[in-house]
């Protein structure tokens, strides 16, 4: 196995390229088996979980080429209905591809994704939505045994937390119930924004995009796609923490400013510059200036998201004073702390809570650290940034589900990262 090497303290420099959202990715891929015919998606980034979700459709039986960041996915023979687990315990989101199967073959075998490092992860708003919807939902041997006779209907489905694959599992299955859908509590991540813009595009009608209540008029049939994945706005985020983590000054280019409300705010709070443009955010430490601890707690979108939770947290290691993190989505999503205090980071955790005892700017030092998911280990990438000598990081292969080109990227500011086998 690999490990990531980090020699930190070098304040970075320069633009980083923000790549194609993978969670944007990830449902678009799945919407392609909707309907028959040559789907285009451009900005796809090349990524462990993108490359798990071409497999499973090609088992499915959808011919895929990738040219470059456009992938073509054509679904037009579907050889199976069913996504086993082998496939599915790699990748949790291997559910989205329930409600097209659904929806377009009126049954669907789906193995339960099972959990994570992170949390149960469990899917039960999933199932109750398409019960719903005239779907017939039961749990056999581990799997989801999905029947809709006759095709689904249209219903009203309450989520009681807004979940984001939930919400899109829902989405691309009522496209084509007969009928009215009516998702109250929806999820509103840009991702499903993008989700909505490339369904409408095949022929569905859907309304309500960005809010908590999404509208979907059933349709007879849709027609094949050409859509643009939206700029991975939790990349966007953690590379402007790891500039600023490490005393530097730069822009992540080729994202949108828009979709990260929260953290601009908190980075600001924390005593940092931050412009916005049309394209681009940039960020300036002020040659390593003092950090102020600022509390946060994870919400649904638009609120802090719970996808940097553990990169913020890296940063307060290395601020002034105290802060909290409450993490509100998952139950076990401080994985990384253990880890940030091999090098020296003062954290306390009870529960969903963590108290930060910041540091000041040269607090960490470099250590063996090993990696246990996808978030996590950004957030020991960050801290190994900042640290004085050298970080190794173990278990890579859960950073490489979800960040394209880091070493290149990271580099390209200037940072010493390398690879070597373990
Ligand atoms: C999506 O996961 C993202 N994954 C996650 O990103 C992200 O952390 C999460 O949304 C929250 O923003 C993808 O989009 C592929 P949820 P998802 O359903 O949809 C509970 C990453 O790092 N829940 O919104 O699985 C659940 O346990 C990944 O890129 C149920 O109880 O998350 C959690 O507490 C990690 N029953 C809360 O809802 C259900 O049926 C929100 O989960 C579904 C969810």
């Amino acid at each position: 196995m690999e490990k990531l090497v980090i020699e930190g303290g070098i304040p970075l420099h320069g633009d980083i390229r923000i790549s194609g959202a993978k969670n944007a990715a990830l449902p678009l891929m799945a919407a392609t088996l909707l309907c028959p015919g040559e789907h285009t998606l451009r900005n796809v980034p090349n990524l462990r979980d993108t490359r798990t979700m071409i497999r499973l459709l090609e088992y499915l039986g959808v011919k895929a080429r990738r040219e470059g960041d456009v992938l073509y996915l054509n679904s037009t023979c579907l050889e199976h209905d069913d996504a086993p687990y082998e496939m599915v315990k790699t990748m949790r989101a291997s559910v989205l591809v329930l409600g097209p199967l659904l929806a377009r073959c009126y049954k669907a075998r789906v193995s339960l994704p099972g959990g994570c490092a992170i949390g149960e992860r469990p899917v039960n708003f999933h199932t109750a939505g398409l019960q719903k919807i005239g779907a017939r939902c039961d749990i056999e041997d581990g799997y989801i045994q999905a029947e809709a006779e006759g095709g689904l209907k249209g219903g009203t489905v309450y989520f009681d937390i807004p979940t984001v694959t939930g919400t899109e599992n829902l989405l691309m299955a009522a496209t084509l119930a007969a009928g009215k859908t009516i998702l109250k509590n929806a999820a509103r991540e840009p991702e499903i924004g993008n989700l909505v813009d490339m369904l409408n595009s095949m022929g569905a009608k859907i309304s309500g995009r960005d809010s908590d209540t999404l509208t979907i008029e059933g349709v007879h049939a849709l027609k094949p796609a050409d859509n643009t994945i939206i700029p991975d706005r939790i990349e966007a985020g953690t590379y402007l923490i790891a500039i600023a983590a490490s005393g530097g000054a730069g822009r992540v280019t080729n994202c949108c400013s828009a979709h990260l409300p929260s953290l601009v705010e908190k980075l600001r709070q924390a005593g940092l510059d931050v412009e916005e443009g049309d394209s681009f955010i940039s960020i300036d430490s002020r040659q390593g200036s003092a950090l102020t601890c600022v509390d946060i707690q994870t919400r649904p979108y638009p609120g802090y998201p719970t996808d940097l939770q553990a990169q913020f947290m890296a940063l307060m290691t290395l601020a002034e004073g105290s802060c909290t993190i409450h993490e509100t989505i998952f139950e076990n999503r401080f994985m990384h702390v253990a880890e940030l205090r091999r090098m020296g980071a003062k954290i306390k955790t009870d529960g969903r809570l963590a108290l930060i005892s910041g540091l000041g700017r040269n607090g960490l030092r470099g250590a063996p650290v090993m990696a246990t998911d996808l978030r996590a280990s950004s957030s020991l990438v960050i801290a190994a940034l900042a640290a004085e000598g050298r970080t190794d990081i173990s278990r890579i292969y859960h950073l490489e589900r979800g960040y394209e080109n880091l070493v290149e990227k990271l580099s390209g500011l200037g940072a010493k990262v390398w690879k070597e086998q373990e």
